[in-house]
C-alpha cells in the first residue's frame, strides 16, 4: 500500500457525474515503481475533481494497482476482485490497473464483469481520456499499450506520499528479456526521460522541501538520456548538486550495464548515498546462462571489486533466486559461496516460480518445493551470519540518520543511514523532546543486529542548529 495522500486538491469534490460519485479508493501492490505510479495516479485523478477516500465503501471508483512478479498473483488479484464483488451498486466503478492489467488484458472483464477499466502503467499518460469515458458511462476501456510505446508517463500532478523523500522514475520498461522475468511484457519496451525533464522535477521537489530523491527504473543502468546530455553517472551528480538535496539514490541497477564511473561519482559527491543494489540472481555462471542474464560469475565479481575498491563503504544489496529450472546442487553452493565473498548488508531471496509469457514458463519447473524451499532456508540462514558479523564493522561508527517516525512505548526514534540501514536510536544526555520526521540527526552507534543498528544520538547542546524539515506549499510539482 502506498500511504496517505497529502493536502486536498482540485476541484469538485465529490462532485456527481453520469452517475458516478467522484470519489476514488486505491490499492496497491508491488515494488517501487508501483507505489509511484500510484502517486502519479492519484495526483492525475484529484486534478480530474476526484477525491481520495480511505474507505472503499465510500469510494465511486475502487482502484486496484497490481503486481505479477512471483506466486500466482493473477489468482490473487481474482481474488480479491471476487471480495469486490460485493460491494457492488449504483454509481460503484472497479479499475485493474497495473502489471496484472496488462497481463491479462480484457479476459479481467469475462472473469469479473463489474471491472470497467483496464489499464497497464506504459497507457497511464491517457488517464485523464479514460477517466472520462468511464464518467461517460463507458464499462469496457482499457489501456493495453503493449511494446509499442516510446512515450513516458510525466506529470506535473505527483502525490507524494512521503513530503521528505521522494522518487522520480528516470527510464520505465525493460528490453532485458532475463528468461524468469514478466516485467518486459508487463511494463514495455525501455524508454529513459530527458535529462532536462529530470533535472526540472529535482528542482522543483527541493525547492518543496524533499531532501531526499530516490531514482526510480527497471533498469536504471541502461538510462540514456534522449537529448544525450548526460550519462546515468553525470545525471546523478547534477541531482546530488542541486541546493537542498541531502541525498540520492536509486534503483534497481543490472550488472550487464553497472558501469565504473557510478562507483567514482559515490566517491566523488557526498549527497549520493552509500548504498547499491546490484541483483546477482544466481553465483552459478550455467544458471545465469540459463537465465539469460548476459554476464558470469567473474564479470559480477569484477563489479563488486569495483564497490569494494571505493574510498567510502558502499553497503552492497542483492536479489536471489533459488531453484531456477536445471539448479544443481553445485549450482546452488556457488551462490552461497558467492554471499561470502560479496558480503551483502541485505539479499531478497525467492524460491523461483514459473510467470506467464516468460521463457522460463516452458522451461520444467524441474525442482521439487521442498528443495526449493531448504534451499531459501539454507541461503538465508548463511546470509543472517553474514550480516550479524559484517553489521559489526558500524559499531562507534557515527551515522547521519534520516528520522523516519518515532517508537514512543519505547522512546526511541527510528531513522535510515545513507546505506538504507534502519537504525533506532535514543536521544543523548540532556537532549529533550525527539527530533521531528524528515530531520537529519547524528548518531553514535552502541549496538549492532542482524538487520539493524542501534545508537544514540549525539548530544549537540542546545544551541546547536539541526537540520529542520522544510514545510511544503504548493503539494504539487508543477513541470514546465
Ligand atoms: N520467480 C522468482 N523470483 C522472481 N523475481 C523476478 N521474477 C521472478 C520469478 N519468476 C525476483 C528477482 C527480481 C526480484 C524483483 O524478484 O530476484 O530481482
Ligand atoms: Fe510487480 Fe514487476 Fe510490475 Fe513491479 S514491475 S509491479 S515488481 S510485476
Amino acid at each position: 500500500m502506498t500511504g496517505e495522500s497529502w493536502g486536498s486538491h482540485g476541484v469538485g469534490y465529490g462532485r456527481y457525474t453520469g452517475g458516478v460519485s467522484k470519489t476514488f479508493y486505491i490499492e496497491t501492490f508491488g515494488c517501487q515503481m508501483n507505489a509511484h505510479d500510484s502517486e502519479k495516479v492519484i495526483g492525475t485523478l484529484e486534478q480530474q475533481g476526484y477525491a481520495r477516500v480511505q474507505d472503499e465503501v465510500d469510494a465511486g471508483l475502487i482502484l486496484y494497482n497490481t503486481c505479477s512478479i512471483r506466486d500466482k498473483a493473477e489468482q490473487k488479484v481474482f481474488h480479491r476482485l471476487n471480495e469486490y464483488k460485493k460491494l457492488q451498486g449504483e454509481g460503484k466503478r472497479f479499475a485493474v490497473i497495473g502489471c496484472v492489467a496488462q497481463q491479462e488484458g480484457e479476459k479481467i472483464f469475462e472473469k469479473a464483469p463489474y471491472v470497467s477499466l483496464v489499464a497497464g502503467s506504459a497507457s497511464y499518460r491517457n488517464l485523464p481520456e479514460m477517466l472520462a469515458r468511464l464518467e461517460a458511462g463507458e464499462t469496457r476501456i482499457t489501456g493495453l499499450d503493449d511494446r509499442q510505446t516510446d512515450e513516458t508517463f510525466e506529470t506535473e500532478f505527483t502525490a507524494r506520499s512521503n513530503p521528505h523523500r521522494g522518487y522520480i522514475t528516470i527510464i520505465e520498461g525493460c528490453d532485458k528479456f532475463c528468461a524468469y522475468c514478466v516485467v518486459p511484457y508487463t511494463r514495455g519496451k525501455e524508454r529513459s526521460r530527458t535529462a532536462a525533464s529530470v533535472l526540472v522535477e529535482a528542482r522543483k521537489m527541493a525547492d518543496m522541501g524533499f531532501t531526499e530523491i530516490q531514482f526510480l527504473g527497471q533498469n536504471v543502468n541502461s538510462y540514456r538520456d534522449p537529448s544525450g546530455r548526460m550519462s546515468f553517472a553525470e545525471l546523478l551528480v547534477a541531482v546530488g548538486e542541486i541546493e537542498g538535496v541531502k541525498r540520492v539514490r536509486f534503483t534497481t541497477s543490472h550488472p550487464r550495464d553497472f558501469t565504473r564511473d557510478i562507483v567514482e561519482a559515490i566517491d566523488a559527491t557526498p549527497t549520493l548515498c552509500d548504498h547499491i543494489h546490484l541483483p546477482v540472481q544466481s553465483g552459478s555462471t550455467a544458471v545465469l546462462k540459463a537465465m539469460a542474464r548476459e554476464y558470469s560469475r567473474e564479470w559480477y565479481l569484477e563489479r563488486m571489486s569495483w564497490i569494494h575498491g571505493a574510498k567510502r563503504d558502499i553497503s552492497i544489496t542483492s536479489d536471489m533466486i533459488v531453484g531456477f529450472p536445471g539448479e544443481t546442487d553445485a549450482d546452488f553452493e556457488e551462490t552461497i559461496t558467492l554471499l561470502d565473498a560479496v558480503k551483502y548488508d541485505a539479499v531478497f531471496a525467492f524460491k523461483f516460480s514459473p510467470r506467464p509469457n516468460t521463457p522460463a514458463v516452458g522451461m520444467v519447473d524441474s525442482i521439487p518445493e521442498e528443495v526449493k524451499t531448504e534451499r531459501l532456508r539454507i541461503l538465508m540462514d548463511r546470509q543472517r551470519e553474514i550480516q550479524r558479523e559484517h553489521y559489526g564493522r558500524h559499531l562507534n561508527e557515527v551515522q547521519e540518520c534520516m528520522v523516519e517516525s518515532h517508537n514512543m512505548a519505547r522512546m526511541q526514534v527510528v531513522g535510515r543511514s545513507t546505506q538504507n540501514k534502519t537504525v533506532n536510536f535514543v536521544m543523548g544526555a540532556g537532549e529533550v523532546g525527539m527530533p521531528p520526521v524528515g530531520s537529519y540527526v547524528p548518531v553514535r552507534i552502541t549496538k549492532t543486529l542482524p538487520n539493524c543498528l542501534v545508537g544514540e544520538a549525539l548530544a549537540v547542546g542546545p544551541d546547536a542548529v539541526r537540520y529542520v524539515p522544510v514545510v511544503r506549499q504548493p503539494q504539487f510539482v508543477v513541470l514546465n
